[in-house]
């Protein structure tokens, strides 16, 4: 698939990801309930999320009907053709169920070898969009296109600086639900927090991948991440000339995830030392 194909699965990308963004948004209730848990006690599940896949998932096989659907609420279903549509129907659901603001949609749509499961290790991803329905902000990407910001002020091409020196470096990270993991990333955390400028924890994996992109943080960090969760965000910040790789510089994944400019990227990679 060549370079026009790519930016059709860029089109369709923001189109079922706007919608499912309008859906959790104008959708939300003053005093959203938990519908359940997954891996743990805290990690929930609104009747929102379950909504969002259900709409993600019918309009793209209406639109593509031989592609597979890998999504957080229900799982992997296999396609036909080697792609499949890698979707997070609410990120930042935490801050969903608490009314904070920092929440988006993630489609990101991969190709892979037709005979196994779509892996973060060896998957390309082709095109991706992620909604931030709050903040009126699209973010977009397809392989070798660029990445875009679209808002209430047009679309701006992104393209994520250099980064500066750590010691002025302002980075975001993330946290699990297990509790086990927490303790090992505080550890993380209260080792690298004397030697930056400060850290956010937004709550949003794809939103701090974006925010890499559009120079808001200078990098992000995060063990123990869902496909669908970086996916998205992945081809956004790599498009804009991030770079991402996992804690030893390999393909990022569950197993690490670091995002920043290039000169920034190594120096964090080395400082965590977790690769
Ligand atoms: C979570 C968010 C959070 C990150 C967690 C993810 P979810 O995704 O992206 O920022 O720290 O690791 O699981 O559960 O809200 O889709």
């Amino acid at each position: 698939m060549g370079e026009s194909g790519h930016a059709e699965l860029r089109r369709l990308a923001v189109e079922v990801a706007t919608a499912a963004g309008e859906l959790i948004s104008a959708g939300r209730p003053d005093r959203v309930e938990v519908a359940a848990t997954k891996s743990s006690p805290t990690d929930v599940v609104t009747a929102m999320d379950t909504a969002s896949e259900q709409l993600l998932r019918q309009r793209l096989r209406a639109a593509r009907p031989h592609d597979g659907l890998l999504g957080e609420e229900e799982g992997y279903e296999a396609g036909s053709n080697g792609i499949t549509w890698v979707v997070d129907p609410i990120d930042g659901t935490v801050n969903y169920l608490y009314g904070l603001r920092s929440y988006a949609v993630s489609v990101a749509v991969v190709s892979h070898d037709p005979a196994g499961d779509p892996d973060p290790a060896t998957w390309t991803v082709l095109a991706a969009a992620v909604v931030d329905p709050s903040a009126g902000e699209t973010w977009s990407a397809h392989a070798g296109g660029g990445a875009t910001l679209t808002d209430a002020r047009g679309t701006h091409a992104l393209h994520a600086g250099a980064g500066p020196e750590l010691g002025h470096a302002l980075l975001a990270t993330g946290f699990g639900y297990d509790a086990q993991r927490r303790a090992e990333q505080a550890a993380v955390v209260a080792r690298l927090l004397p030697q930056v400028r400060d850290l956010r924890r937004i709550g949003t994996a794809s939103l701090d991948l974006c925010a890499v992109a559009a120079g808001r943080v200078d990098a992000y960090y995060e063990l123990g991440l869902n496909a669908w969760d970086f996916a998205g965000g992945w081809l956004v910040a790599q498009e804009a000339g991030a770079v991402v790789t996992d804690f030893a510089g390999g393909p990022a994944g569950s197993h690490g995830l670091i995002a920043a400019g290039t000169a920034l990227h190594p120096v964090l990679r080395e400082t965590l030392g977790l690769g």
